[in-house]
């Protein structure tokens, strides 16, 4: 995958309380291009999975129940200068410590329960795409 790509999670929560347009638009709105969207459920396998890397810390169990327990969104965005371009816009992990106008200062409602994820590096762009998406999928 180039490297002006990231991928992210619309997080249960933030499809519960009907934030998936407003994400979307606000996406569009900061200059990326939608690259691949679905609405997809994640099996306690996926999220073990994907958030590996978390799985020795306190909150893993919690971050496993919350990520299953409803639909996400996932997507493939692109934007010169994808990864940290999106982190910005997405804010602080905590949404008490993410800056005004972000989308977890937005939307978020706990460092548990933030809303959104983001890639944090190219690679781990790359890896998480693949994970979710076959590549007829991207365009
Ligand atoms: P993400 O990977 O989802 O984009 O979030 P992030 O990089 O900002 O934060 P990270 O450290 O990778 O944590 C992954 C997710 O785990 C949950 N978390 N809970 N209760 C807690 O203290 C805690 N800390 C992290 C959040 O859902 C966080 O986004
Ligand atoms: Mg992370």
């Amino acid at each position: 995958m180039a490297t002006n790509r990231t991928f992210t999670m619309l997080k249960p929560d933030a499809v519960e309380k009907g934030h998936i347009g407003a994400i979307l638009e606000k996406i569009n709105a900061s200059g990326f291009r939608i690259v691949a969207l679905k609405l997809t459920h994640m099996t306690k396998a996926d999220a073990e999975s994907f958030y590996a890397i978390h799985n020795e810390r306190p909150f893993f169990g919690e971050l496993v129940e919350y990520m299953t327990r409803g639909p996400i969104v996932a997507a493939i965005l692109e934007k010169e200068n994808a990864v940290a371009d999106f982190r910005t816009l997405i804010g602080a992990t905590n949404p008490a410590d993410a800056a005004e106008g972000t989308i977890r200062k937005l939307y978020a409602a706990s460092i548990g329960e933030n809303a959104v994820h983001g890639s944090d590096s190219d690679e781990n762009a790359s890896i998480e795409a693949e994970f979710h998406f076959a590549g007829r999928e991207q365009f």
